[in-house]
């Protein structure tokens, strides 16, 4: 079984390359089997996730070949509509995103409900209210959706989100590309991974506008055409690197960003003492001697995302002081306090608010990644604790951080990747791995 074990107390120190944004690589993937050719699609992220949806294209005919670490061609011409790995499916999020791109190319989809990190209820109403008012008959029945159109495409529309939802709104951006005549989202989500997919289609020849506010208007085409993409850097990656820069007290320059996603990590990170410098594409982080306090609340974009919320709570229990963070986005996403408490964090939680009673010690402590981004917390929490901890299913944080342990030894933390035989009792015989 993989772990990271962590012995904590170093400052993090140097550079760090982010990759690209894994929240538009998982709606990318799916978007490209609308392509009548070859995308080339850069700066792909490596990550469990991607990983997986590329398997499921190829399992639907797609041919997908790695030009080298970062860049991926894939060739959706000889796709089909069969059975897709539903094992696969389930496991991700994203997967709802391929109910757009299959009812956009083949005017029928058959999914399985999609996965992902578990906040609690996650309803994908939005996205089925969007197919159907595109046309498609959408039924949810076993754990699976089943989506249909009647003449084999569908319409443009006029589609008012009921609750602004990045996923619904790229959803319904993929299957609008093709689609007969215009489709205009009101309240739609403006989250950088939004633009970025727009970007995408538009360079193979969709029509679309106002990504990035809240009406976008989808002008349906004939047909997409190949071409060479590149995929925005990720915004949460970045601010994971900054944030654990801070909370260690540290000195880091995140490198390959748009400092202006980052703006809304950055306000809170200056509020807590943290200097935060930005440069054209990089972003310069000094942590504190001694981090103040602060309050956040998680919204959506431009607001603090909710992804940043664990690692941000991880900062504040180092801060002096009291703290709130309130979670704007998700009605569960604090189940992780417990496992940050037993690492001596005092942190209360009541329903969609947490309290903070920062500027405690951490202590190492065997942990669990509840989740991706309460992993990365996880990590961080380690990364600042006396002592060693040991991070428990890692799976979780290895969807979303490409090489996690790599990029953070650079940095001078003191992480490793270690496989512990499967009995407890030998838990000590550990094989380092990386
Ligand atoms: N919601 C509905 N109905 C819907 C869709 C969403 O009620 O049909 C609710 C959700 O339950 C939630 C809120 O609306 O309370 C926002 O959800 P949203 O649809 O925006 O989230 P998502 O598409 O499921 C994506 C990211 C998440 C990220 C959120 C918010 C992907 C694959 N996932 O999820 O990323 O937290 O947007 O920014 O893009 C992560 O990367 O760790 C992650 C969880």
């Amino acid at each position: 079984m993989e772990k990271y074990v962590i012995n904590g107390g170093k400052k993090l120190q140097g550079e760090v390359e982010i990759s690209g944004a894994k929240n538009a690589a998982v709606a990318i993937i799916p978007a490209a089997l609308l392509v009548d050719g070859v995308c080339c699609i850069e700066n792909m992220p490596q990550i469990s996730d991607t990983d997986m949806l590329l398997t499921i294209l190829k399992d639907l005919g797609a041919k997908v070949r790695l030009i080298n670490k970062s860049t991926v061609e894939i060739d959706c011409t000889d796709v089909h509509n069969g059975d897709a790995p539903y094992d696969l499916m389930r496991k991700i999020r994203a997967s709802y995103y391929l109910i757009g791109a299959m009812l956009g190319r083949f005017g029928a989809a058959k999914t399985t409900m999609p996965g992902g990190c578990n906040f609690g209820v996650r309803p994908i109403d939005q996205h089925i209210k969007g197919m159907t008012a595109l046309g498609a008959e959408v039924e949810v029945k076993n754990g699976f959706v089943y989506a249909e159109t009647r003449d084999g495409k569908l319409h443009g529309t006029r589609i008012y989100l009921d609750k602004v939802s990045v996923g619904a709104t790229m959803n319904i951006i993929i299957a609008a590309a093709l689609a007969q005549g215009r489709t205009i989202i009101e309240n739609a989500a403006r989250e950088p991974h939004i633009v970025d997919l727009a970007n995408f289609l538009n360079s193979m020849g969709a029509d679309i506008r106002g990504a990035g506010t809240d009406t976008v208007k989808i002008n349906g085409v004939e047909k997409l055409h190949g071409g060479t993409y590149a995929i925005i850097p990720d915004q949460i990656e970045a601010g994971t690197y900054m944030v654990a820069a801070a909370a260690t007290g540290g000195e880091v320059l995140v490198k390959n960003v748009i400092p202006r996603h980052l703006e809304c990590i950055s306000a809170k990170l200056r509020e807590t003492g943290t200097i935060v410098q930005e440069y054209g594409d990089s972003v310069y982080i000094k942590g504190a001697s001694n981090l103040r306090r602060t309050n956040v609340k998680t919204l959506p974009y431009p607001g603090f995302p909710t992804d940043m919320q664990p690692p941000m709570c991880v900062l504040l229990a180092l801060a002096e002081g009291t703290s709130v963070m309130t979670e704007g986005v998700y009605d569960d996403r604090f189940k992780y306090v417990n496992e940050l408490r037993k690492m001596g964090a005092e942190v209360t939680v009541d329903g969609r608010v947490a309290v903070i009673e920062g500027g405690k010690p951490l202590t190492g402590a065997p942990v669990h990644a509840c989740d991706l981004r309460a992993g990365a917390a996880m990590v961080t929490a380690g990364l600042c604790a006396s002592g060693t901890t040991v991070v428990e299913d890692i799976h979780f944080i290895e969807r979303g951080y490409e090489n996690f342990v790599g990029k953070l030894r650079a940095l001078g933390a003191d992480i490793s990747l270690v496989n512990f035989p499967e009995e407890p009792d030998n838990a000590d015989k550990v094989i380092a791995i990386g």
